[in-house]
């Protein structure tokens, strides 16, 4: 198709926060990026959007731009692998359902993340103890000042805990595709399987003895365990408001994570990005500091901290970026006066700096 242009668009995100851009290109053909960047998008810089599940809107974008695109297709398949393509465009969950049912594994544990799949390598979205950069055999993008169509195999992506070069790199590329090499269910043993994550066995434990009678689990059943956890833990932004995670989980020396534990011993502490440094529970750190299920007294007081995840803030309906952002400022001001910790936030904020 060629490009759709729209003025002044509603941006859908999933805070729920009223938000327009100035104009809102969409398309769902990846061929069309070279003619729009020479044309009406030269020298511009429009905000690239997948599902809004990851965006704190404070200002509305005067420039916006969608790719719609999402075919998925089977590229090769040999030695119990598959390399398969999806689009840009293409609806993350749905696709890891796609994947489950084709045979394949290796996504189960990242099933009912919001978002499109163009989004996920930018933050290398993780959950139970995978990262899609695990998954990930190459990305497709379009390099805006170039014009030209390149591809990154996985190490070229740098992924880390929710981290990439894309996201250094947010003016630069655009994504157009992701290949994923997966392995084929059948021939994947058990033991391959990620169950460590906390949660993960005794879900799959309820499971067996409630209904499904299954001893060793398979991928389909690994992702409803994940599934079942995530409807649980996490509010549903269709009801209220949210972004998923609002702060990253903070990665310190380890002689700071040893000193934090001694003086707070069940603080859950992880392994970080190496020996010497550690992952904290930022959800741990804002509950200490009793922010769990407070509201926001400032503005329309509809920004809180979700009463179900304290790293989860949401909208109760009218809240503005600006106060979702406030909140969240004051939430990162006590947990550094409490414990001396910097948490960031995860979502990309639009029209604010941290
Ligand atoms: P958007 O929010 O639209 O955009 C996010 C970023 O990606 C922006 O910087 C945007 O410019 C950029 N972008 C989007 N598409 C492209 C593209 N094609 N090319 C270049 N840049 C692009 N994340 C996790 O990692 N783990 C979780 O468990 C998790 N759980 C969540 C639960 C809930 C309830 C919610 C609401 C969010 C959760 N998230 C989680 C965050 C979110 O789902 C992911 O970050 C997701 O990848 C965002 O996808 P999106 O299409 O909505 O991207
Ligand atoms: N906890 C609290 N209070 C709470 C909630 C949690 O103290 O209200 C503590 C508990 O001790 C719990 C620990 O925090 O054991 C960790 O909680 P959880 O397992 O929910 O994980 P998380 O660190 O809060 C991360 C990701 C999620 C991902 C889950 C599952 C980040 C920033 N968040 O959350 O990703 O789904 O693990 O793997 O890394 C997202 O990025 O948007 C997101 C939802």
């Amino acid at each position: 198709m060629t490009a759709r242009s729209i003025a002044s668009a509603p941006l859908r995100n999933t805070f729920g926060v009223d938000a327009r851009a100035g104009r809102l290109i969409e398309t769902d053909d990846a061929d069309d990026l070279p003619g729009l960047f020479a044309g009406e998008l030269a020298g511009a810089s429009p905000l690239v959007v997948g599902s809004g599940s990851n965006l704190l809107i404070v200002e509305g974008p005067a420039l916006a731009l969608a790719l719609t695109s999402n075919t998925i297709r089977i590229l090769a398949s040999h030695d119990g692998h598959a390399i398969v393509r999806a689009d840009a465009g293409t609806q993350w969950h749905a696709f890891v359902l796609w994947t489950l049912e084709q045979g394949l594994a290796g996504l189960e544990n990242l099933a009912l993340i919001p978002g499109t799949v163009g989004a996920a390598p930018i933050q290398n979205i993780g959950a139970y103890g995978v990262e899609v950069g695990e998954r990930i055999h190459a990305v497709e993008v379009f390099e805006r000042a170039t014009g030209a169509f390149q591809r990154f195999d996985a190490a070229a992506c740098a992924f880390a805990y929710r981290d990439s070069v894309f996201k250094h790199a947010l003016d630069r590329y655009l994504i157009t595709a992701v290949e994923f090499a997966l392995p084929q269910a059948a021939a994947l043993p058990s033991s391959a399987l990620r169950l460590d994550y906390a949660g993960i066995r005794e879900e799959l434990a309820v499971m067996g003895m409630a209904a499904m009678g299954i001893d060793a689990p398979d991928a389909r059943t690994v992702a409803e365990a994940v599934i079942r956890l995530r409807r649980r833990k996490l509010p549903d932004p269709a009801v209220v408001g949210n972004a998923g995670s609002f702060f990253k989980n903070p990665i310190v020396p380890l002689a700071q994570a040893e000193a934090l534990l001694a003086a707070h011993p069940r603080l859950p502490v992880f392994r970080g990005a190496g020996d010497d440094s550690r992952k904290l529970s930022a959800a741990w750190l804002i509950d200490a500091c009793g922010w769990k299920g407070r509201r926001s007294e400032e503005g329309s007081g509809d920004a809180a901290v979700s009463a179900q995840h304290a790293l989860v803030l949401v909208n109760h309906g009218r809240a503005t970026g600006a106060e979702l952002l406030a909140l969240a400022r004051r939430i990162a001001e006590d947990v550094q006066a409490r414990f001396g910790v910097a948490i960031e936030p995860e979502p990309r904020l639009i029209g604010a700096r941290w």
